[in-house]
């Protein structure tokens, strides 16, 4: 088997979640991990048997680098992506895109022009029960989709870059995108969005805490999606969950599994699916991309979901997603 060999650009929580899943695949060598801490590099390459950098474009000049990932702030995305373009390597970037429409519409056309393999993050896609809700929702008419992330994520550190408006976007961007990934993936796309948003709890913040979008789908379908970021940090059984009614029966999506109401009696479900890892490591080996379900330009679209919906709240007007950029 081929070896795979990445670098990685960003080297915190969630990157160490990836660089440990990687490690358990066969024929995956991490050879390069970057960031701008450098005990962060330094302890990630010590564990994995790789080389720390603390500037991206130092790493890039390695000739064993077959893809890259890029598990970085919310803020701090765009040259870091265009630099791993102009290399000409395939990327796995963490969700959201960027921070802006500008920024992300800069990569996505250096993407295009390049032809390279891209995924991000949205790895709910990949869940066994989100291929079945797929299935079972196929040429259905959906009537009604509530979705749901409710968690204690905005308590803890305030100055951390995930409770700064102006560098995470808040929880409706860097959050419940997953939500809303979720709900385009099953449901269609979104043409306009509709949204308010209250400050309730965490004042030390100044990121909303609480946002209601109400959400109108090209398909007809109309939808809404609640979020909350002053839950019980100990309670993630309300993030990230959907009621789908379609015709005259109801599906619960969640990350643990489905439930499908069908006749009257509800049957869980659940299917193994692949890692988002594994899914990538795979396209890159091949040098195909067909199995990836996000590339790059697709999760544009749900940035842009986010952005109107924070631009909704912040006028009171419905934004249409087309107007967003
Ligand atoms: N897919 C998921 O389920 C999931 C889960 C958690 C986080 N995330 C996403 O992953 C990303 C990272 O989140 P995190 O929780 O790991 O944050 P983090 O703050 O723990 O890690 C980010 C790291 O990037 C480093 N960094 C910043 N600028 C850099 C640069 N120019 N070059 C190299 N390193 C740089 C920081 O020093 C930090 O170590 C975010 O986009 C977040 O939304 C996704």
């Amino acid at each position: 088997m081929q070896e795979v060999r990445i670098g990685f650009i960003g080297c915190g929580g969630n990157a160490n979640g990836h660089m440990q899943r990687l490690s358990d695949l066969e024929g995956v060598r991490i050879v390069g991990t970057c960031d701008v801490q450098q005990e962060r590099a330094e302890s990630a390459a010590e564990r994995y048997g790789a080389q720390p950098y603390t500037n991206h474009n130092l790493m890039l000049e390695r000739d064993d680098l077959d893809g890259i990932y890029l598990s970085l702030p919310v803020f701090a995305h765009g040259q870091p992506e265009l630099d791993v373009i102009a290399r000409g390597l395939p990327f796995l970037v963490e969700k959201p895109v960027a921070v802006n429409m500008e920024i992300a519409r800069q990569v996505e056309e250096a993407v295009n022009a390049a032809g390279i393999i891209t995924c991000v993050g949205y790895q709910l896609r990949y869940l066994g029960s989100t291929q079945l809700a797929r299935q079972v929702l196929d040429e259905k008419t959906v009537n009604i989709v509530i979705g749901k992330y409710w968690s204690g994520s905005g308590r803890g550190d305030p100055n951390s870059w995930q409770r700064q408006m102006s560098r995470s976007g808040g929880q409706i961007l860097e959050q419940a995108t997953h939500t809303i990934d979720m709900m385009r993936y099953l449901v269609g796309e979104v043409e306009e969005v509709y949204a308010i948003s209250a400050n309730r709890v965490l004042k030390e913040i100044d990121c909303p805490d609480n946002n209601c979008v109400t959400m109108q789908f090209t398909n007809g379908t109309v939808g809404s999606l609640t979020t909350s970021w002053s839950y019980d940090s100990g309670d993630w059984s309300h993030a990230n969950v959907l009621d789908i009614l379609y015709e005259n029966q109801l599906i619960h999506w969640g990350v643990g599994g489905l439930d499908v109401r069908e006749d009257g009696e509800v049957v869980s479900k659940t299917a193994p699916g692949p890692s988002i890892d594994e899914v990538f490591v795979d396209a890159v080996r091949r040098g195909d991309g067909s199995k990836i379900l996000s590339p790059y330009s697709d999760a544009v679209k749900s940035l842009a979901i986010s952005l109107a919906a924070i631009q909704s709240s912040e006028t009171g007007a419905p934004v249409s997603i087309s107007s967003i950029g």
